[in-house]
């Protein structure tokens, strides 16, 4: 039996296996520049983060139904299921499917189709972040949030993803500040190939209640005291980490640092068809990497609930 968990950090794009993405690219006459799934496969050799970006976006070609994301979503449910996964709090990305024409309701109600009955059918219960791209202008993330309006009984928070570095979290101040008014939570990815101050401004600027990778807190002292005080999680990908580079091996990754520090880490998949394992091969890769006791285990699993926007009625906030 794999230990219970919750995922935190996971694209829903980022869960497009090579044959799914093959069987949606014949279904709907869309050419894919390679062979077939494994020439494609051959080709998730990333240097950084935006070199996986523009093969990741370059894929998304191949979703335009609403039946399409219903595919995409059940697949993920049923794999997370398999290992472990009893709650998945799922990030999609509408401003790389409304850019292509596909309209961001065909993307929620595929989406929400196969989610709610991920309890039924999986055993999985899910909550919708949609995120905006932050390399993209702050009026198009504001555009994107009225256009999302009428789903909001779907999406229970907004995230921020995409290249990091150059696009501060300030840019979308308003952003946040009008997505708070609508009730919804608040995260934001920092500190993955940015710098720590990127951490700090999401908290102060925008409010985030997590902070998606946060990997470059241990470069600040003082922030890791305030994340450590606050009991801010982090949701932690090492996979991810090592695939784009942020560092050279697992064996290097400093999860146990940041547990060892009383840092609030989670850990999840990200991207799991591109860097090599849904959440329960990466906790299997980080207890092999990094000697993790099954008490550690057990520590990230129930973070993973303690951080999960699950029984808790109000946001957290800083105090
Ligand atoms: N970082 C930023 N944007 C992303 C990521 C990531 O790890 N995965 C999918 N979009
Ligand atoms: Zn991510």
């Amino acid at each position: 039996m794999p230990l219970p968990k919750a995922e935190l950090h996971l694209h829903i794009e980022g869960t497009l296996e090579p044959e799914l993405a093959f069987a949606l690219a014949e279904r709907n006459a869309v050419r894919l520049p390679y062979a077939d799934a494994e020439d494609l496969r051959k080709a998730y050799l990333f240097s950084d983060l935006q070199s996986f970006l523009d093969l990741y976006y370059g894929l998304m070609a191949v979703l335009r139904t609403a039946e399409d994301f219903t595919e995409l979503a059940d697949a993920y449910l049923a794999r997370a299921a398999a290992q472990g996964v009893r709650h998945a709090e799922i990030f999609f990305d509408p401003q790389a499917h409304t850019a292509r024409d596909v309209p961001i309701g065909t993307v929620v109600e595929g989406l929400a189709h196969a989610l709610d009955r991920g309890e039924e059918r999986h055993g999985v219960s899910t909550q919708l972040i949609m995120c905006f791209l932050r390399d993209q202008p702050a009026e198009s993330a504001m555009a994107t949030l009225d256009a999302a309006k009428p789903y909001l009984h779907h999406i229970s928070g907004v995230g921020l993803d995409s290249a990091e570095v150059g696009h501060p979290p300030a840019k979308f101040r308003e952003v946040y500040a009008a997505a708070e008014s609508l009730g919804l939570r608040k995260v934001a990815h920092a500190g993955e190939e940015g710098p720590p101050a990127y951490i700090a401004e999401a908290l102060d600027v925008l409010g985030v209640e997590r902070i998606d990778h946060g990997l470059r807190a241990m470069e600040d002292p003082d922030l890791v005291d305030r994340l450590v005080r606050r009991q801010i999680p982090l949701t932690l990908c090492p996979l991810s980490n090592v695939r784009l580079r942020a560092v050279d091996t697992l064996e290097d990754h400093p999860l146990r640092a940041m547990m060892d520090a009383g840092l609030l880490v989670t850990v999840n998949s990200d991207d799991p068809a591109y860097f090599g394992g849904y959440v329960g091969d990466t906790f299997h890769a980080v207890r092999e990497a990094l000697s993790l006791s099954h008490d550690q285990l057990r520590t990230l699993a129930r973070n993973s609930f303690q951080a999960a926007f699950l029984d808790h009625d109000e946001p957290r906030r800083e105090r």
